[in-house]
């Protein structure tokens, strides 16, 4: 029969799994969050009756401390600092992971009933497979800490978002896992408590592995490492429910774990890169480093683009039938949300059809834009991916890219020299009139030249997309 604990456990499990089920959708991802928030209820208060034994008030402090500061945080953060936040979170996992790890090492050592009158006290440590479970724990714990807090720092701008290029870097890394294989090894044959040494030594390698890894890929990369990092706190974490023999946490790690992998790919696949180019690093200084908007053609010509005003872009909307919205980052920056969905309900009050195009990589994390159209309260309806309304650009009137840049790029499909070639991008071009709300002719994440502001159907809207967005609705009313 199960406790009550193991019982509390099992359900949590289900409602965690039930939970990322209702996270992929937009219309049940509320009831996803409500089962995630159920589910984390009944893991801590289930754990607080596990049998720890005079542990419970330490285990309350840690509760607050941990609750208040992550309270303060989630109160605190800014929408666009979010991927900030989700890095220095998975150092906390591997951090833990690496604790658990050592505790459990130092505190399975006890010593034999029987003492041997020529050896004295005889101990007895971890099995061999709770051996393996703790240097795995150990080793992943230790890459993710380092590389979650290197992944913080250069999204924070603290450490500079190129790439560390080490001559030879593959090879360094090829050696510290080989070296680590190697004091895998003599920690298994350890039979004596000196099997310490290899495991410090193997996560002292860790912690500079996890850095490197990081340290060589670009900034513009970082938010599929976030991603990737993510899914290897889950293996920690399921590496650290294996060495304390909780069910709850081999399954939870292994849901982040692979889903973490599962959106990393995604991401990749949506910004045509392999994953393996993401991880070996070197790539991520695509543009957003080297190159920026020059506003000539090839032969040295300045490249015109036109401008419009609020009034002009309200009375090209009243003539519309067919309106599509791209958001983007920008728009997340200038919090524009709310006047773009009243301009929203007033164009389907006067009969036409608006739209929402999502980029799978719009903004900088993933489901950005879709969590400020749900925070905007627009209907689920009104907003479509990427793949489902390319199609319908040719029979738009009017498209309004909203602070977004790269995700409308048409570089991506015909210039081959461009470092966003090959990326998918949203055919805002094809449609009869493009309006751009943006501060300046600057160039977006990528750092390229976008030709679409040149096209004689665009007209540049400049501003703060807020204001621009609130002009907008003043003239349509
Ligand atoms: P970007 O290409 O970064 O362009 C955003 C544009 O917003 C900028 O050109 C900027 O121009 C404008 N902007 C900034 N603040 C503004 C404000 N207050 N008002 C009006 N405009 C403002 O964004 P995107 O099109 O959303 O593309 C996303 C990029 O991030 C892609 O390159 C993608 O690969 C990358 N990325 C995304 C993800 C995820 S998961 N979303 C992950 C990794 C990488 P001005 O400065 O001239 O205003």
């Amino acid at each position: 029969m199960f406790s009550f604990p193991e019982l509390a456990w099992l359900i949590a499990a289900v409602c965690f799994i039930f939970s990322l089920g209702g996270l992929s959708r937009h219309e049940t991802s509320r009831r996803g969050n409500v089962l995630g928030i159920i589910g984390m209820a009944l893991a801590v208060g289930a754990a607080f009756f596990a049998g720890i034994e005079g542990g419970h008030v330490l285990l309350v402090l840690a509760l607050v401390a941990g609750g208040l500061g992550g309270a303060f945080l989630a109160t605190r953060v800014e929408m666009t600092a979010m991927p900030q936040l989700v890095a220095i979170l998975h150092s906390f996992v591997g951090l833990a992971a690496v604790l658990v790890g050592l505790s459990v090492y130092v505190s399975d050592w006890h010593p034999l009933e029987v003492i041997n009158e020529q050896t004295g006290v005889q101990w007895i440590g971890p099995d061999m497979i709770h051996k393996i479970e703790i240097f795995l724990g150990v080793f992943i714990g230790g890459l993710t800490f380092t590389g979650s807090v290197v992944a913080w720092g250069k999204l924070e701008g603290r450490i500079s978002s190129k790439p560390l290029m080490l001559p030879a870097r593959h090879w360094i890394n090829l050696a510290m896992l080989i070296v680590c294989l190697l004091l895998g090894w003599w920690f298994l044959q350890s039979a004596t408590f000196t099997g310490i040494w290899p495991l410090i030594l193997m996560l002292l390698i860790s912690f500079v592995f996890g850095a490197h890894l990081v340290m060589a890929i670009g900034g513009a990369d970082m938010p599929v490492v976030v991603s990737m990092l993510n899914s290897y706190s889950g293996w920690a974490a399921a590496a650290t429910g294996f060495m304390l023999s909780n069910d709850l946490l081999i399954i939870t790690g292994a849901l982040v774990g692979s889903s973490g992998a599962i959106l990393s790919y995604i991401m990749c696949k949506a910004m045509n890169r392999s994953f393996l180019s993401v991880i070996l690093g070197g790539f991520g200084s695509d543009g957003a480093i080297t190159s920026t908007s020059s506003g000539t053609t090839a032969d040295g010509a300045a490249k015109i683009h036109t401008s419009t005003n609020s009034d002009d872009v309200a009375s090209m909307l009243k003539k519309a039938k067919e309106v599509i919205v791209i958001p983007g980052y920008g728009m997340a920056v200038a919090q524009a949300q709310h006047p773009i969905r009243e301009i929203v309900e007033l164009l389907q009050e006067n009969g036409t059809r608006t739209r929402f195009a999502i980029h799978p990589v719009a903004g900088r994390l993933p489901g950005h834009m879709n969590v400020l159209l749900a925070e905007a309260r627009l209907p689920y309806d009104l907003v479509l991916e990427m793949d489902e309304i390319n199609e319908d650009f040719p029979e738009t009137d009017v498209v309004l890219v909203v602070g977004a840049n790269d995700i409308v790029n048409p570089g991506a499909q015909d210039d081959e020299s461009s470092p966003i070639y090959g990326m998918p991008v949203l055919e805002a071009w094809k449609s009869k009139q493009v309006v751009v709300f943006k501060r300046s002719m600057g160039s977006g994440y990528s750092g390229v030249d976008n030709p679409l502001f040149y096209n004689q159907n665009t007209d540049m809207l400049f501003g703060d997309a807020k204001k621009s967005a609130d002009e907008i609705l003043q003239a349509l009313r």
